[in-house]
């Protein structure tokens, strides 16, 4: 640290000043305003689009180059407050960032957090729906659904059966933003419970449901993820403190064995997206009363910071042509854990595959090439603030400048509908459909 910006550190105050109270939409605005412009070089602050009621909906990017992505520079996510009377996760959101940007260049840890990473902050999904609520409640609320009274927790294209609703803005403008940004790990806070859930949240046979629970490919480490969140959090990690008897061994769930769930956002960011995400329960109590939010940052804070780490696990690159040109919307896939809907290299022709420790076989699949094998292993060094790093030069062979023009994006239509033991469906038995009805209110 050179010395001005030492003196201009002893000037700033280190504890810019958010109080634990709830923020109301313009004191929303207001702080992560007067954010943007305190720490302008390491923040960026933008609107993907509007609610129903015209409400801004906000992210605040924090990173060394917040802008715009930086080759190799892995792109995270946080959204929080989508169900608008789950209050918990915007507030622990916007003390989240206050904590990243008045500790860059004074810890160590979250320097190279905003270093190595481009962290993307959403403390309000469903601005109209939070507003919307009167009478501040445990477990039901007006607000939850938005203007438009749909949940936003169920309006987005399914990859297991047709979700016929109409899409809402604010669901609109989350499927335009992912359009945007090369997504790699991202998570959902709600409340009403206290788990860890990872994917899938709805399902076929061929998923698992016939045990009840519905399982991905990544299935390693998506509860690993979930598991880097709960262990952290002293209640979550417990797996039992809600009074509602449920019971989640170590605070983590499969959505779908918690309770299924039809157009959920995490489905649709891991199959759609190419973005893991898991959705987290924060609070038994979906609002609960200001004087409780000091706990819930403490028992948060460093889940929430070692989850973003989380985004450096496995390997990431870019493919090449024999040329060293970069090569967009390449299919790269590990071996044995294919995708419905392949993952491709982005317009840089990067790619990034979480993956735990171990052996793998990365399949590349440039259109008229021949599949590309690349061995790689991935190491034991949990601490890395990098993934591996693996570029891919493709073999002088097919004519790429040549090939047709494939098409790009997934249709959003039922993608696993054809699935083979599809035809064994059975009807989930009562038990599970009174779990069912018991726990719709939730994620
Ligand atoms: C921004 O900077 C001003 C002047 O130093 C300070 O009073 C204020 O608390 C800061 N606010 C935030 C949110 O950083
Ligand atoms: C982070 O980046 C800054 C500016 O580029 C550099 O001066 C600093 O050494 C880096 N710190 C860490 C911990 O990586
Ligand atoms: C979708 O919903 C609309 C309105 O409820 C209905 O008219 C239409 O038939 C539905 N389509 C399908 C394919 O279920
Ligand atoms: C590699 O991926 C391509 C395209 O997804 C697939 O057709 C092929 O079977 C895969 N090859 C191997 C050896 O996994
Ligand atoms: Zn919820």
């Amino acid at each position: 640290m050179d010395l001005a910006r030492l003196w201009l550190g002893l000037l700033l105050p280190l504890v810019a000043a958010l109080d634990f109270n709830y923020h109301h939409q313009e004191a929303m605005e207001a702080f992560l305003k007067t954010v943007a412009q305190n720490y302008s070089s390491i923040t960026h602050l933008h609107s993907i689009g509007k609610s129903v009621k015209g409400r801004n909906l906000w992210v605040l990017v924090v990173g060394r180059s917040p802008k715009e992505h930086r080759i190799g520079t892995p792109e995270f996510k946080y959204v929080a407050n989508m169900h608008g009377d789950e209050t918990v996760g915007r507030e622990l959101l916007l003390h989240l960032i206050e904590h990243l940007v008045t500790h860059d260049g004074r810890d160590p840890e979250i320097t190279n957090l905003i270093n190595t990473t481009r962290i993307h902050i959403m403390p309000s999904m469903n601005p109209d729906g939070f507003e919307a609520v009167q009478k501040p409640d445990c477990y039901y609320s007006e607000g939850r659904e938005n203007y438009n009274h749909y949940d936003l927790n169920r309006n987005f294209p399914d990859a297991f059966e047709f979700n016929n609703v109409s899409r809402q803005p604010e669901t609109e403008a989350v499927m335009k933003w992912l359009k945007t940004e090369t997504f790699v790990l991202s998570a959902n806070l709600h409340g009403g419970a206290l788990v860890a859930s990872y994917p899938f949240d709805n399902g076929v046979p061929a998923t698992g449901t016939l045990h009840s629970r519905s399982l991905t490919p990544d299935d390693d480490v998506f509860q690993y993820l979930a598991h880097t969140y709960a262990s952290r959090n002293p209640n979550m990690k417990k797996g039992d403190q809600c009074k509602n008897n449920m019971k989640f061994p170590n605070g983590v769930t499969n959505g779908y064995s918690w309770y299924p769930l039809l157009g959920g956002m995490q489905d649709y960011n891991y199959i759609w997206a190419q973005c893991f995400e898991i959705t987290l329960e924060l609070s038994c109590c979906k609002y609960p009363r200001e004087e409780k939010l000091p706990l819930f940052w403490n028992d948060n804070k460093a889940s929430l910071i070692e989850y973003i780490k989380q985004v450096h696990i496995g390997v990431k690159g870019q493919v090449f042509d024999h040329n060293r040109n970069p090569l967009p919307n390449v299919i790269v896939e590990v071996q044995d854990r294919t995708h419905i809907c392949p993952y491709r290299t982005n317009r840089f022709g990067e790619y990034y595959l979480l993956l735990l420790p171990g052996s793998y076989v990365i399949n590349v699949t440039a259109p008229g090439h021949e599949p590309h094998l690349t061995k790689v292993t991935i190491p034991e060094n949990s601490q890395s603030s990098s993934a591996l790093k693996k570029d891919i030069l493709l073999p002088d062979g097919g004519h790429l400048d040549h090939v047709p023009v494939v098409s790009l994006s997934c249709p959003m239509a039922p993608l696993y509908r054809n699935l083979p033991s599809r035809s064994a469906a059975t009807k989930p038995s009562l038990f599970f459909f009174l779990v069912t009805v018991l726990h719709l209110f939730l994620k």
